[in-house]
C-alpha cells in the first residue's frame, strides 16, 4: 500500500466554491492536515470543508499544524520540517494524507513552504497539487470589477507598504490588487495619485469576500478617503486606473 499527499485549495469562503475535484480528495482522504497560526483559534478552512466532513461515513484523522507567522526565517523553517516529516511519516504509512489550505495553495499560501520542505526532505513521495479559487479572483467578481482587458498590466501587492515600490509599481499598472494590508488603503491614495491613478479612478474594498459576513464597497479613489474601513485581514482592495464607474453602480 502506498501512500499519498495532496495539498488542496478550498477557495475563498464560500463552500460551494470548493472544486470538485478537491471535495472528491477530501472524501477519501485519511488524514487532514489543518494549518494554523495559532493553537487555540479556530481554522476558517475547517468550517468551509464542514459539509463535506458530516457526509463522510468514516470520520478523517484531524491532524493540526502549527505554522506561525512570523519573521524568523530559521524558527519557521524548522517547523515546516517538523511538520512535514509529520506528513511523510503518515504517507509512509500509506494514508492518503490531505492538506487544506486557503483560495490557491500556490498564491501567497503556507503549503508553498511546506512544498518546499518536503521536496527538499522527501523527494520520493507522491505528491499532488489541486488548485483552488483565489480570493482575488472572487472578489473581483463580487466587485463586479473585470481585472484586466486586452494588454493592461495586473500587479498583486501583498503585506508591508513600501511606498517607493507601490508607486514604481502603479506607474506601469493599470490594474492593482492589494492583499494582506488592504484595510490601510487610505494610506495608499496620495501614492496611487502620485503613480498617476486619477481622483475617479475606480476602487473596490471587498471584505470576507463569499462568506457570510461578505461587505463590497466600490467608489473613485477620492471617496475611498471617507469611508469607514475596518481593519480585517480578510480584505482584498483591487484598483483600476482607468474604469470610470457610474455613480448608480457606486456604494455597498
Ligand atoms: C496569505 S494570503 C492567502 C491567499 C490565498 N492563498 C488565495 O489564493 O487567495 C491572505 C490574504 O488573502 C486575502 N483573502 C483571503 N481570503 C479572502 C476573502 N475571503 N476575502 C477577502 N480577502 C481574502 C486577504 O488579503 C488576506 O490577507
Amino acid at each position: 500500500m502506498t501512500g499519498k499527499f495532496i495539498g488542496v485549495g478550498v477557495g475563498p469562503g464560500d463552500p460551494e466554491l470548493i472544486t470538485l475535484k478537491a471535495a472528491k480528495t477530501l472524501h477519501n482522504a485519511d488524514v487532514i492536515c489543518i494549518p494554523k497560526a495559532n493553537a487555540d483559534k479556530p481554522s476558517l478552512a475547517v468550517t468551509m470543508i464542514k459539509q463535506i466532513l458530516e457526509e463522510r461515513a468514516v470520520e478523517p484523522e484531524m491532524l493540526e499544524l502549527i505554522f506561525p507567522m512570523t519573521k524568523d526565517d530559521m524558527g519557521n523553517q524548522k517547523l515546516w520540517d517538523k511538520n512535514a516529516n509529520v506528513i511523510a511519516q503518515k504517507v509512509g504509512m500509506g494514508k492518503l494524507v490531505v492538506f487544506i489550505t486557503l483560495g490557491d495553495p500556490m498564491f501567497y499560501s503556507t503549503f508553498i513552504y511546506l512544498y518546499q520542505s518536503l521536496q527538499k526532505g522527501h523527494p520520493n513521495m507522491d505528491l499532488e497539487i489541486i488548485p483552488g479559487v483565489s480570493a482575488f479572483n472572487a472578489c473581483a467578481t463580487s466587485a463586479r470589477m473585470p481585472l484586466a482587458e486586452k494588454d493592461e498590466l495586473v500587479t498583486v501587492i501583498p503585506s508591508e507598504f513600501d511606498e517607493k515600490l507601490v508607486e514604481e509599481a502603479a506607474k506601469c499598472s493599470e490594474n492593482l490588487i492589494f492583499i494582506k494590508c488592504a484595510y490601510r488603503l487610505k494610506e495608499l491614495i496620495p501614492v496611487l495619485k502620485r503613480a498617476g491613478f486619477k481622483e475617479n479612478s475606480t476602487i473596490a474594498l471587498i471584505r470576507r469576500c463569499s462568506m457570510s459576513n461578505e461587505t463590497v464597497t466600490v467608489g473613485r479613489l477620492c471617496d475611498a478617503l471617507n469611508w469607514n474601513v475596518i481593519e480585517d485581514y480578510f480584505t482584498i482592495a483591487i484598483v483600476k486606473k482607468n474604469y470610470i464607474i457610474n455613480n448608480d453602480k457606486m456604494g455597498t
